[in-house]
């Protein structure tokens, strides 16, 4: 049986298009993938400052806060990182609608669950930036001590390590973290994400 069968949803007056005009501005919903420590929420912050300076209505939703939280429940079996990337994208999707401008940053290793994301947000709606830093340089950095920890077998599933990245194909945005200059980095997104923000009126 299905369970969502008898239930409508409601047409609420105040909608979408209503909440951009008041701020005058689009929603989006940036979605940063790649390995951890790559620095997928050192770009997401950064480019929320500038936003945020510049007059957007921002928020960034981050792996490690997000499980502290609605996701405390998960692990890092395929699964439970599947339900995380469903959940983030019904959130960002629920903050698009109210009219804001997101900025995920989650490992999100696997393409389909990407995708899935894209077709509840809508194509249109959101920019897939791919953080490419070699896994080498990422282990490097260990900025947490978790590589070392998984090298020693300390932590099951990690990414990379004993846990697959499926890399994106086409992302809208390619960032090469592990030799681009972060305020390079940061003016590519600027560039592409910027002018998206502007409502179709203008
Ligand atoms: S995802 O794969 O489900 O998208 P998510 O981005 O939420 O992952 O969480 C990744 C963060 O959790 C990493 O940056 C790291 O700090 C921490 N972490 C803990 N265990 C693991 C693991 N097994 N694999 C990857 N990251 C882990």
């Amino acid at each position: 049986m299905d369970e969502q069968l008898h239930t409508i949803p409601h047409l609420h007056q105040v909608n979408r298009t209503l909440r951009n005009a008041m701020k005058a501005h689009a929603s989006l919903v940036v979605w940063f993938t790649g390995f951890s420590g790559s620095g997928k929420s050192t770009l997401a912050s950064s480019l929320e400052a500038y936003l945020y300076r510049n007059g957007y209505h921002t928020y960034v939703l981050d792996g490690d806060n997000v499980r502290k939280g609605l996701n405390k429940d998960l692990d890092f079996t395929d699964l439970a990182r599947k339900e995380n990337i469903r959940r983030i994208g019904e959130v960002a999707n629920l903050m698009a609608d109210a009219g804001l401008v997101v900025l995920t940053a989650f490992i999100s290793p696997f393409r389909a669950d990407r995708e899935r994301v894209k077709c509840v947000v809508g194509a249109e709606n959101f920019v897939e930036v791919f953080v490419d830093c070699p896994l080498e340089v990422c282990e490097q950095r260990d900025v947490k001590g978790l590589y070392a920890k998984a090298r020693k077998g300390e932590i099951s599933n990690f990414t990379g390590i004993s846990s697959p990245f499926e890399v994106p194909e086409n992302p809208d945005i390619h960032i090469r973290s592990g030799e681009e200059a972060l305020e390079d980095s940061l003016q590519k997104l600027i560039a592409y994400i910027e002018p998206r923000l502007r409502l179709s009126s203008e």
